[in-house]
């Protein structure tokens, strides 16, 4: 790789959208990028297998000391930021501190995934907190972005298949998502698929397509009931799913982070057609697809 290299920050690279940004990027015949994958422990298991792949430079750090974290590359131009839902105050706190290090440190391009917030993402926060938190982050992002010169992509996908798990919380998704009703229906993507147009976003940073622009995408919108008939259908088994009392524990228990959530799926929902995304992605997966081909059920 050329000295020339543009430099890009990945956040959440151990997770499941900055692993498909990376896995992405590497695939693509070519890229003119370090890619610097940060994680809290650079000696886990898939801290070290990022280490081994070509242009991959993992360094350690926190969203509490978002510094820290840019003072280790030099001369960075993107960074893609995801932030962790589980408070949604400090989600905020620190997806903010996070842009502000990294436009000091001389980013130009920030991709941030964010979520869908139904019909008008521009507009409403919603009343989910960890919506909300990144509504702020993001408006943040657009407002030191025009004081730097800078620019951004926002991805707001839908939920994420890989929601579905033969776990405690893949069961407890289900068994919330029942309580909602067998006809409630969800709007899906596949992660892999959100890392292949964040690798766009970077690529293609200065185009129409994505520069200062955001991105609702879905591959799905199905009803429960159609779910678990296309889950059967491909794997011959019924959904991991739990008891309802355990699914309404759950929304009592996490109430911040899934009880409003699964209230505002009923009431509201997210809004972006997955007909829509698939003019501009025609890749995007529907459920059976994403079950044939990615899921742990895939077909081998
Ligand atoms: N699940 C859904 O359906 C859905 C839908 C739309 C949006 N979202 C949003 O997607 C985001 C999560 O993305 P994901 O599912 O791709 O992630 P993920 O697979 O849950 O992985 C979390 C990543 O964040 C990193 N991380 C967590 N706390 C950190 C900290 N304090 N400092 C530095 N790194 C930290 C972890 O790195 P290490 O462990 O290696 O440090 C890991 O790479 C959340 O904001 C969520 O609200 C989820």
């Amino acid at each position: 790789m050329a000295n020339t290299a543009r430099r890009i920050v990945v956040s959440g690279a151990t997770g499941k959208q900055g692993g498909a940004l990376i896995s992405s990027l590497l695939s693509a015949s070519s890229h003119p990028f370090e890619i610097y994958a940060l994680t809290r422990n650079a000696t886990s298991r898939s801290a070290v297998a990022l280490s081994t792949k070509p242009n991959v430079f993992v360094i350690q750090g926190n969203f509490d000391n978002p510094v820290a974290v840019f003072s280790q590359v030099e001369k960075p131009w993107g960074f893609f930021s995801v932030t962790n839902p589980m408070d949604a105050k400090k989600e905020e706190a620190q997806g903010k501190a996070m842009t502000k290090a990294a436009i000091d440190a001389g980013i130009k391009h920030i991709v941030f995934t964010a979520t869908d917030r139904g019909k008008n993402s521009d507009e409403d926060p919603t009343t989910v907190p960890h919506f909300a938190s990144k509504f702020k982050v993001e408006k943040d992002i657009v407002e030191k972005s025009k004081q730097s010169g800078g620019t951004w992509t926002f991805l707001r996908p839908v939920a994420f298949y890989e929601n579905l798990s033969n776990d405690f919380l893949g069961k407890g998704f289900i068994s919330m998502w029942r309580l909602n009703g067998n006809d409630s229906k969800m709007k899906f993507v596949s992660t892999k698929d959100i890392g292949k147009v964040a690798a766009e976003a970077f690529l293609k940073a200065d185009s129409e397509q994505y520069k200062n622009k955001a991105i609702a995408l879905a591959g799905d919108e199905i009803s429960l009931e159609e779910f678990g008939n296309v889950f059967k259908e491909e794997t011959g088994q019924v959904l991991p799913e739990t008891f309802s009392f355990v699914g309404k524990g759950l929304k009592f228990a996490l109430h911040e982070q899934l009880g409003i959530m699964f209230n505002w799926f009923k009431t509201n929902g997210f809004g972006v057609d997955p007909a829509e995304s698939k003019k501009a992605y025609a890749f995007l997966k529907d459920f059976r697809t994403w079950l044939r081909t990615e899921s742990a059920w895939k077909r081998e």
